[in-house]
């Protein structure tokens, strides 16, 4: 009897909430970007949710809104406030590379999420595969247009790498057919910015066929412009990220002939924050698999880019 009642003691003690010690013993700070882009608002939610079966984690969130110089700062004071890991998606390559080298030479782990920064001074980077996604874009579109015809391609910020890897892709996967690229602009990842630059594109060229957003906010603002100037119906479109109620709704609505997923990487950021604070090696990249959303395989929750 006195066995059994130990046993159920030890098993009650198991099943029990972590003492308050156990609470808490890590902080993380993470610095996003910008908040003004609902792709972002989810890599949070995304992170907040895998956090939130961790009591033994703290996660403590800063918005640069879109300010390099801001988000540096952020970066230092994460140093200075002796977190024990660093979670950073960056604006730009350049301009975030020294801060992120700067912490992890002082000993802080830090995971870069989405978009790179240069060198190689952090723990881990986590995304998907930006320059496979644009090939895939381009193999694609060739094949949606019969190998030729006129293309706007509205670009991501070009000094992110995303942009870069999501342009270069592209331009490799359209090398060998008859399609051009009419008109291409860098509308900074912003959906106004796409419009505005779609309307100058309209206004030049008589005759588009496609248009190749570097998110679904580009294809969507270009969408938005080509309507606005009766023209829609001539072209079709094609976004990145494939958040469901986004470029996934997009796609129903019949507005994107296709959209690429571009997965956050929230939930893998805690799950390799949590390996390297129990003193495991991670790995120093951790590819994102991605898939194609169209009309025809959305209710099959879309089909998976090959390996
Ligand atoms: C959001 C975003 C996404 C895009 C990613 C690239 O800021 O522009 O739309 O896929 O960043 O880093």
């Amino acid at each position: 009897m006195k066995r059994e009642l130990l046993i159920f003691a030890a098993l009650v003690l198991s099943l029990a909430p972590p003492s308050p010690a156990q609470k808490a013993r890590w902080t993380i700070g993470m610095s996003q970007c910008n908040l003004g882009e609902p792709w972002r608002v989810q890599m949070n939610a995304d992170i907040k949710k895998a956090a939130e079966g961790h009591p033994e984690i703290t996660v403590v969130y800063k918005d640069a809104q879109n300010d390099n110089l801001r988000q540096v700062a952020h970066i230092e004071e994460f140093v200075r406030a002796g977190v024990n890991l660093i979670l950073i998606s960056p604006k730009e390559a350049a301009p975030l590379t020294r801060a992120v080298a700067d912490a992890y030479d002082k000993g802080i782990p830090v995971i870069v999420l989405d978009r790179k920064v240069l060198g190689d001074r952090y723990t881990c980077f986590i995304g998907a595969d930006n320059k496979k996604i644009g090939r895939a874009a381009g193999s694609w579109i060739a094949k949606f247009l019969g190998g030729k015809g006129n293309v706007v391609e509205l670009k991501g910020l070009m000094t992110s790498i995303p942009g870069q890897d999501r342009n270069s892709g592209f331009r490799e996967g359209i090398r060998t057919t008859r399609i051009q690229v009419l008109f291409e602009a860098d509308m900074k990842w912003l959906e106004p910015n796409a419009r505005k630059e779609m309307e100058s594109a309209l206004a030049r060229f008589p005759k588009i066929d496609l248009v190749y957003g570097h998110n679904d906010p580009a294809a969507h603002g270009a969408y938005l412009a080509a309507k606005a100037a009766g023209r829609a119906g001539e072209m079709a479109f094609v976004g990145i990220d494939g958040l469901p109620q986004e470029g996934q709704m997009y796609v129903r609505q019949g507005i994107l002939s296709a959209c690429f997923e571009y997965p956050t990487g929230g939930r893998e950021a805690i799950e390799t924050a949590l390996a390297i604070l129990g003193g495991k090696t991670v790995p120093r990249e951790i590819t994102l698999p991605s898939r194609v959303y169209t009309k025809d395989n959305i209710d099959r929750g879309g089909e998976w880019l090959p390996e």
